[in-house]
């Protein structure tokens, strides 16, 4: 049986815990000996979801985000779950450059970075119930 593993964090929708939440899933996926691109990749995977959630799912407003982590094998999954506002239609806002918040500097890329970094990307959303991400990502596949 292959290797496998599980963490769950809760933290506070504030933008500190955006650098927290990048640390902590570093720290998790070490345990599968990544290389500094694939760390760097999940890292920045990882934190375009959780500001998402601050800015977009809670909109400033302070709640809990989840952050859960599975390891199995070689696959890594993440998933970054908040309660917020939820997503209208899901396939318009995963098309690159489309933001709701072209005012707020935003560019409409996170969903795109996302995708790009990791190997899978499935979004479940529900207006008014919040927001689920799941990513996946195979490391050291090619060791
Ligand atoms: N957790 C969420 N809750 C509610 N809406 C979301 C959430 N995540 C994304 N969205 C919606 O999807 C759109 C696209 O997200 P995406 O991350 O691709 O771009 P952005 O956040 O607008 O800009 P950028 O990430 O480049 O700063 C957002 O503008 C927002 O409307
Ligand atoms: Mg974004």
């Amino acid at each position: 049986m292959s290797y496998s593993n599980k963490m769950e964090l809760k933290f506070l929708s504030k933008s500190q815990n955006e650098s927290f939440a990048r640390t902590v899933i570093a720290a998790f996926a070490a345990q599968l000996d990544p290389t500094v691109e694939e760390i760097a990749d999940i890292k920045t995977a990882v934190s375009e979801a959780v500001t998402n959630s601050i800015i977009h799912g809670y909109e400033g407003k302070i709640d809990y985000i989840i952050l859960k982590a599975q390891i199995e094998g070689n696959k890594l999954t993440v998933e970054v779950i908040d309660n917020g506002v939820g997503i209208e239609d899901i396939e318009k806002a995963m098309e690159p450059l489309y933001t709701t918040k072209p005012d707020e500097d935003r560019s409409g890329m996170g969903f795109t970075v996302m995708q790009t970094f990791m190997d899978e990307l499935v979004v479940e959303s529900e207006k008014g119930k919040g927001t689920k991400v799941r990513m996946t990502k195979y490391i050291n596949s090619g060791k």
